[in-house]
């Protein structure tokens, strides 16, 4: 729809390679690494803490003049940017060739509380900062092209579920632990259409492709002294909320047999998550992030607990397993302490594998710019998950320094985030190709 006329005035600016033909001259293209550079100390003001980093939550009043901010940056570099029902903001470019499915690439720019400013940023600007370079080139297209920013991706991908058209009015109208207006108020917050979202969806098929740039989180590359990371897979994550009850009652006249406290009862579990999963071989993680004890006063035996436990894993049916563990010791735990309990699952994030051609894409692109890769899994969850049931699906990792990430100390070298972006740039540039 944009940029057409554009785009057709420059018609013939770009020669695409045919065999036997020199290499064509967008080989040699790279973005401009301090633009990005740039834009992620401009996007760090957002929700800043005075101690570094920020709390960007996904539709807190930070994040919806973050949101705002960035759609002007998109505005400055000629892209249209658009909210979706779900809330992301879309900008798209039309390709030149009808019948192609677009190709897509993004990230986030919501943070977890007292996060950093690298977590989705780096992903969101590098994207723009591509749309920007190609318009600048006046680059003919194939494909269409749609920058993604997904709304609220740390509470549960939120704004790449919607997209998919794979949350339900029932989710839409629940009020989340942390939150305290439904989801579909939330949404409509930042510009999104709950009512629309009934119908909104991409279908398996309908993408030509997703990738995602983004820190790597871990500590794999930065030690190693790698450049890129091409993603394999991406974990899985099953969490649950759970709910501990005891008996409140005086903590100076109650003897201690007999008490029904929630709080020792919850600490058993935690340590019984920590023990469970640390006693199968393998790489998958379970964590308890968050307690809350009530009434939480010094002189009251805790009458009720409430408690996350998250797994993660890159195999879905392990995670199964664990949690039947969890659950039976549990079982025991409550049954001893004179406690109930009840666990409510969160939604689910599937695990799912990059795509072998992207994956080679990525390595293609990576060489070609003189730059060190290895093949690393994802052991943070990405919206790249969602995308990759409706489309082949790639991620590219830069180094976090120390593996420091969800944290204010979380940085990435400028050096390392312009390699990425123009690792995405000659990714975009072959897929669109191929
Ligand atoms: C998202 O960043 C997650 O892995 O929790
Ligand atoms: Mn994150
Ligand atoms: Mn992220």
């Amino acid at each position: 729809m944009i940029r057409r006329d554009l785009l057709k005035a420059a018609a013939g600016a770009v020669v695409v390679a045919r065999p036997g033909q020199p290499d064509p001259a967008w080989q040699g293209w790279r973005v401009d690494g301090a633009r990005a550079n740039r834009w992620l100390t401009e996007l760090a003001r957002f929700g800043a803490n005075p101690g570094g980093g920020v709390s960007r939550v996904g539709f807190s009043d930070a994040d919806i003049e973050a949101r705002r901010w960035l759609m002007g940056v998109m505005r400055e570099v000629g892209l249209s940017p658009a909210v979706d029902p779900a809330g992301n903001i879309l900008a798209k470019i039309d390709g030149s060739e009808p019948g192609l499915k677009p190709l897509l690439f993004g990230s986030h720019i919501d943070s977890v509380l007292n996060g950093g400013n690298y977590d989705g940023d780096v992903g969101s600007l590098g994207a723009i900062d591509v749309m920007a370079t190609l318009l600048t080139k006046r680059y003919r297209n194939r494909h269409p092209f749609w920058v993604t920013i997904w709304a609220d991706e740390e509470s549960g991908l939120t704004g790449s579920r919607g997209f998919l058209g794979e949350i339900s009015q029932e989710e839409l109208g629940r009020v989340r632990p942390s939150d305290t207006v439904p989801l579909g108020e939330l949404i409509g917050r930042v510009g999104g259409d709950p009512a629309a979202m009934a119908t909104y969806r991409h279908e398996p098929g309908s993408i030509a492709g997703y990738v995602e740039l983004h820190i790597e989180q871990g500590g794999t590359l930065d030690q190693a002294r790698i450049d890129i990371g091409v993603v394999e897979g991406i974990v899985g994550i099953v969490s649950f909320e759970v709910t501990i009850s005891g008996f409140a009652n005086h903590a100076g006249t109650t003897p201690m047999p007999g008490r029904r406290n929630a709080l020792t009862a919850a600490s058993e579990l935690v340590l019984a998550v920590d023990r469970i999963v640390n006693r199968h071989p393998g790489r998958q993680v379970g964590t308890v992030g968050r307690l809350d004890v009530k009434p939480g006063a010094r002189n009251v035996i805790p009458g009720e607990v409430r408690l996350s436990i998250e797994l993660r894993d890159l195999d879905m049916a392990k995670l199964d397993r664990l949690w039947r563990e969890i659950k039976a010791a549990g079982d025991a735990i409550m049954s001893r302490r004179q406690t109930a309990w009840e666990a409510s699952p969160r939604p689910t994030n599937q695990a799912a594998k990059s795509d072998p051609k992207v994956r080679a894409t990525i390595a293609a692109a990576t060489r070609s710019l003189g730059l060190s890769q290895r093949v690393l899994p994802s052991g943070a969850g990405h919206d790249a998950q969602d995308l990759a049931r409706i489309g082949p699906m790639g991620m590219i990792f830069v180094p976090s320094v120390g593996g420091i990430s969800h944290a204010p100390q979380e940085f990435t070298k400028p050096a390392d985030v312009t390699n990425g972006i123009n690792v995405l740039l000659q990714t975009i540039l072959r897929l669109d190709q191929a």
